[in-house]
């Protein structure tokens, strides 16, 4: 799959003139659905040409026709797990830009039911956290080359506040150290791009209405997705290795 050339593009949406596309570009991983597919329509919709990935190259695309009325969007398979499939996406992506403006480390799990820190198992602690913390940092180590071209990246780890230390719960062990760990990561790679000029961000999005969320949650995904969207496009460039809910700086 080939990224089509980058176009300046006027889309009319719900009487709505949407920008021109602004010649910048995101990444949104797990953009297939939830929050990720809001933060994804949030950018197209500022103007952003935006890379979605999914685990399968189907689901990318069949998101990508639902979004493509907002934008330019281009499908793209990825499992943040499985360092390959990261190098074949950055192969991919290398054919049409050099250049990556935003990525949103959204993809995730939640995979602790009827489990607690007495009796996880090492391979389930194992799982979440290369999805929900390493998948992050591999995708900031393998795209910075990218980022690099940017004279305004900005890097934004969907977080938790499961992963907030007063929040931190017995019963979603692996979940609440992977966002833990996932806020240590932002911590670091803010300070370690910091001299580059890169910001690295996590968000809580709230209890939002997704498949890991459920349909009692409080949260439509757009609600989720606000926070991350104004990171990546508005917020002050000084801004960074900060925990944010609502737009506001929350404790880690
Ligand atoms: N919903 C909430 O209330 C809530 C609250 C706090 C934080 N969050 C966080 O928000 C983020 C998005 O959650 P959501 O509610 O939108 O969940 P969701 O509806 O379950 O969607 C999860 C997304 O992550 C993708 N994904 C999972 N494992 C992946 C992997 N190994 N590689 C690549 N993609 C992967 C999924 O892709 P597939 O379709 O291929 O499975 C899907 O696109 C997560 O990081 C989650 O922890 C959610």
């Amino acid at each position: 799959m080939l990224l089509p050339k980058h176009r300046f593009i006027v889309n009319e949406l719900e009487g709505k003139k949407m920008e021109t596309n602004n010649g910048q570009f995101a990444l949104v991983t797990g953009g297939n659905r939830g929050i990720g597919f809001a933060i994804a329509k949030g950018l197209l919709q500022k103007g952003l040409m935006v890379i979605i990935t999914a685990r399968s190259l189907e689901k990318a695309k069949q998101a990508a026709e639902k979004l493509q009325a907002y934008g330019e969007v281009v499908p793209i398979e990825l499992d943040v797990t499985d360092d390959n499939s990261i190098e074949q996406a950055v192969e991919t992506i290398a054919q049409n830009t050099s250049k990556l403006d935003v990525l949103i480390n959204n993809a995730g799990i939640y995979p602790d039911n009827g489990v607690n820190i007495l009796n996880i198992s090492r391979d389930l602690l194992d799982s979440t956290l290369n999805a929900n913390t390493f998948g992050a940092i591999s995708m900031v180590q393998n795209f910075l080359p990218f980022l690099e071209k940017s004279t305004d990246a900005r890097v934004i780890n969907v977080s938790s506040n499961m992963g907030a230390l007063q929040d931190l719960t017995a019963t979603a062990p692996s979940y609440c150290l992977s966002k833990f760990a996932l806020n240590g990561a932002t911590i670091m790679l803010s300070q370690a791009l910091r001299s580059k000029g890169i910001t690295v961000n996590s968000i809580d999005p709230g209890w939002v209405r997704t498949d890991m969320g459920g349909d009692n949650a409080s949260r439509s995904p757009e609600q989720g997705a606000d926070t991350a969207i104004w990171l990546a496009t508005e917020a002050q460039r000084n801004e960074t290795g900060k925990f944010w809910r609502d737009r506001k700086v929350i404790s880690y």
